[in-house]
């Protein structure tokens, strides 16, 4: 099929593009400026003579207009172009978590956006990923700032306790799901993770060890964080903070089953 690939230039966009050229597809990357999904300008003309759409936009961070702007208007734009456009394969990455009561600006968005996808009458699935590691484009991507901090730093600030939980799951996971997704479309919302759920400090001990460096922890007080999340350089935004303290978990079992895909393990890269 001819895919538009929205958000072909972010860290997923690097892991899905490689996944859908061997997979046979015929690739249309889209991305600012050439076109946008918030204004909807060049969207038709993207969308021409496409047969299906991966929506990978989006933002971690913002102010709740920005991430409203992008993630429901974004994707009501994207989902009428499409339907405009003879476009009927819809796929669409989410996050896990997401929920209209959410605590973030960023869940609330899009679960909102979600919504916008099933009201549709496309052939629509909706995967929801947690944290995803793994080789990708240049965007954010937890696992990479992590080792950042462990490289340069000689001890690992915790914050809290460090035992909420993660549940990493692959690029390559999430971009054999994309495959399959586009494949057999499930009018479906899929929550995706990894086979193993591990406390924060885990996945930090992992990290170091795949780069060979000492782990040395350092309780470091989520008030003081709190705080420091409002200065331009530190690494977390205030709603990440709030999202990594609450630990992001999934049943993933019926997206690893109805795909038919081989869980990876998380092995600190
Ligand atoms: N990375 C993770 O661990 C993770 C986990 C769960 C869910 N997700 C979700 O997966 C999606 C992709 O994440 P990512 O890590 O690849 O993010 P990313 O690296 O920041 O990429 C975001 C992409 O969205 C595009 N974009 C932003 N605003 C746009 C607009 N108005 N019109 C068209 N394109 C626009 C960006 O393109 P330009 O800036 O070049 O225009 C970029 O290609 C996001 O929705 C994210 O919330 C990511």
């Amino acid at each position: 099929m001819r895919v538009l690939l929205v958000g072909a230039s972010g860290y997923l966009g690097g892991a899905i593009r490689p996944a859908l050229d061997a997979a046979g597809h015929e690739v249309r990357p889209l991305s600012r400026p050439g076109a946008d999904i918030v204004t909807g300008a060049g969207l038709a003309a993207a969308l021409e003579g496409c047969e299906a759409v991966v929506h990978l936009a989006g933002a971690l961070r913002g102010s709740g207009d920005f991430l409203e702007a992008l993630h429901v208007r974004g994707t009501r734009n994207l989902v009428e172009a499409s339907r405009a456009a003879g476009a009927r394969r819809f796929v669409y990455v989410s996050a896990a978590g997401a929920s209209p009561g959410g605590a973030t600006a960023y869940q609330r968005t899009k679960a909102r956006a979600e919504e916008a996808v099933r009201a549709s009458d496309l052939e629509w699935t909706v995967l929801r990923p947690t944290v995803v590691f793994g080789p990708g484009g240049p965007g954010p991507n937890l696992v990479r700032q992590l080792g950042g901090v462990l490289r340069a730093a000689p001890v690992m600030p915790v914050f809290g306790d460090g035992r909420y939980l993660l549940q990493p799951v692959s690029s390559g996971n999430l971009a054999e799901g994309v495959v399959a997704a586009l494949a057999a479309p499930a009018r479906r919302t899929y929550d995706v993770g990894g086979p193993e759920r591990l406390p924060y400090v885990e996945v930090l001990r992992r990290i170091a060890a795949a780069l060979g460096r000492p782990f040395r922890p350092v309780p470091f007080p989520v008030p003081l964080a709190r705080a420091l999340t409002r200065l331009p350089g530190f690494p977390l935004g205030p709603e990440e903070l709030t999202m990594l303290l609450a630990g992001n978990t999934c049943e993933a079992g019926a997206f690893f089953r109805d795909f038919g895909i081989r869980a990876e393990r998380f092995e600190g890269r």
